[in-house]
């Protein structure tokens, strides 16, 4: 009963739901267990995609499933680079991509910017349930910080005079859109398993 898949290639991901999950006695199990194919992210939103992604892997168990999507939106890119944020720019760096997207704000009033974390899960019914966080910011003028990952060392979070790269992972997870997710997540688990 307390057995979660969590459908992702990403082990990262899947050792951090372990260190949130296994204390409230939840047993984590990960793709390598499973005959899978990988789900093409045909969604157009955050919590369609993660939503994809769990459906893809239920059939294949008899278990609690779990995906999530997540990004960041920029308000003068038309929210760029939002669903694609993983694949943004091909095959560049972060450091790369980074560079490229304080280029394409230069000229642009409005740094204003968003981190959106969207946590899909199917339950034994085979019920769909969506959590949802959101970070807000803005895109810094510079890169700066070596914490965190992807877009954290330009995203300046709101109401901070620092990047997220320059927060602690503690610091980072008390305000970012993951954690806002992971904690709906846990308060829906406690509630019902
Ligand atoms: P996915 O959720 O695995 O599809 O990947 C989302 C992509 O969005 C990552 O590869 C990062 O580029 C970016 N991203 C998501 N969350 C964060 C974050 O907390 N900090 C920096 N970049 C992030």
């Amino acid at each position: 009963m307390k057995d979660i898949m969590i459908a992702t290639g990403n082990l990262n991901k899947v050792k951090e739901y372990k260190e949130i999950l296994e204390p409230l006695g939840f047993v984590i199990h990960d793709l390598s267990e499973i005959n899978h194919t990988d789900v093409e992210e045909t969604g157009t939103t955050f919590s369609e995609n993660a939503l994809l992604k769990a459906e893809s892997v239920v059939k294949s168990c008899k278990m609690i499933c779990i995906a999530d999507d997540s990004g960041l939106s920029i308000t003068a890119l038309d929210g760029a680079p939002g669903i694609y944020s993983a694949r943004f720019m091909g095959d560049k760096t972060n450091t790369e991509t980074n560079a490229v997207i304080i280029e394409m704000l230069k000229d642009k009033a409005d740094r204003s910017a968003w981190f959106t974390c969207a946590i899909a899960l199917i339950d034994h019914e085979g019920e769909s349930h969506l959590f949802e966080g959101i970070m807000e910011g803005s895109i810094a003028f510079e890169p700066k910080g070596s914490n965190g990952f992807g877009y954290d060392p330009i995203f300046i979070p709101k109401g901070l005079d620092k990047t997220s790269a320059e927060l602690t992972s503690a610091e980072k997870n008390a305000i970012s859109h993951r954690g806002k997710a992971t904690r709906l997540l846990l308060e829906y688990l406690k509630e019902n398993y």
